[in-house]
């Protein structure tokens, strides 16, 4: 369907899970079992409006960040997501092409299809960017502790610990549309070659490897002692385990709800974002995904005190409808909107500056207002 005009994320949504079979396509695209909070991850956006200021000289607003000592275009990363080869046969190496290409990071899923080192070196042949490995706790302590070595020999920045996931979300898709880990595909990150889980449900592989016994006590002090890469704690929701996060030492949250995929009924993101910006005092990086499909959306997280957002099934479906292509559009989209908000709202120079501390791009909360307060 290459005729089909992508003008927005919403377009590249229906265009790229119209070239996916059922199974795939339900599998990128569900949360877990009523979708309640997948559905709200993007609804809450609503909740808030903007005030625009005006005759501001915004010639020079200039909407690039600092992530992980490293300029980006945008506050915008590609989330970890596994198997995106289901998507397109380049699977991450099309999304690291297309990030570096772009001026962006991405953060790469122990459920990669491809090996660490070839996501990093194709993206690095592109141009300069940096990488996250995304971990889970696991049973197998010997095998995270190589994921550990091989991120940190391919120069990865970043952990990012995945801690939402002591059990595995239920998504009736998989059981419905019988989901099962589809022939040729690898995870070599794993360890998993396609003959040992071809066939196997996703529940299947994910209670084998992963470990339940985890805790802050368990995982960041040894961690800590394994490696010199920032530790990111991806999954917190609240004020307590932000806190937790830095009496710990880490580095960063993201604050996630795994895109709806795993607990259903808590709060989007956008929600859960400011008692965890209040709690982080500044002490800790906050960054945050979730539904975000619009500039103007990353946008309100960042006057809501997020410094960096990141996406997850916008770049499946980039891949899915064109590959590198694809992603690269979807980058594209949300690079222009955003940019596009920010001389709109006249977020200039003043306003939108490095903090050098944090480095990042501020946007002041002056240009936010919910719809509630809108009413009283
Ligand atoms: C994910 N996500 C995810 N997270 C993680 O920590 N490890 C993983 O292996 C995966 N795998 C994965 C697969 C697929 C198909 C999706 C859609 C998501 C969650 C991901 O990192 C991110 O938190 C969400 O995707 C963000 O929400 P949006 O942008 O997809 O709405």
């Amino acid at each position: 369907e290459t005729d089909m005009k992508i003008v927005c994320i919403e377009d590249l949504r229906e265009a790229g899970s119209k070239s996916m079979p059922i199974r795939a396509r339900e599998f990128y695209n569900s949360g877990s079992t009523d979708q309640q909070t997948i559905t709200e991850n993007s609804a809450v956006f609503a909740k808030y409006w903007l005030r625009p200021r005006v005759l501001v000289d915004v010639s020079a607003a200039d909407p690039s960040t600092s992530v992980w000592g490293r300029r980006i275009k945008f506050p915008l990363g590609i989330s970890p997501a596994g198997l995106q080869a289901m998507a397109h046969p380049d699977g991450e190496l099309a999304t690291s092409r297309a990030a570096a290409e772009k001026g962006i990071n991405m953060g790469i899923s122990s459920f990669s299809n491809y090996k660490l080192a070839d996501v990093i070196n194709v993206g690095r042949t592109v141009g300069p960017i940096n990488y996250a490995i995304q971990l889970y706790t696991m049973k197998n302590r010997g095998l995270q502790e190589r994921i550990i070595r091989e991120a940190e020999a391919q120069g990865c920045k970043a952990i990012l610990l995945t801690a939402d996931s002591p059990v595995l979300g239920v998504r009736y898709n998989e059981h419905r549309n019988d989901f099962r880990t589809p022939p040729g595909l690898d995870f070599p990150i794993l360890e998993w070659k396609n003959e040992e889980v071809r066939g196997r449900t996703h529940e299947a592989g994910f209670i084998g490897f992963n470990d339940d016994a985890h805790s802050w006590a368990r995982e960041i002090p040894w961690l800590r002692a394994r490696t010199n890469m920032e530790i990111w704690i991806k999954g917190v929701l609240t004020g307590e385990d932000t806190q937790l996060a830095r009496e710990y030492g880490c580095d960063g949250i993201v604050v996630s709800n795994h895109g709806g995929r795993q607990l259903d009924g808590v709060p989007a993101t956008l929600d859960a974002l400011p008692e965890c910006v209040e709690a982080a005092a500044g002490k800790i990086r906050i960054h945050v995904d979730g539904g975000f499909r619009r500039g103007q959306d990353i946008f309100k997280a960042l006057a809501l005190g997020a410094e960096c957002c990141w996406v997850g099934r916008p770049a499946i479906w980039g891949l899915a409808y064109d590959g590198q292509n694809g992603v690269e559009k979807m980058i594209d989209i949300l690079y222009d909107e955003f940019r596009r908000y920010i001389v709109a709202l006249s977020v200039s120079d003043s306003r939108a500056f490095c903090i050098p501390t944090l480095s990042a791009l501020v946007i002041d909360k002056q240009f936010l207002t919910s719809t509630r307060l809108a009413i009283h």
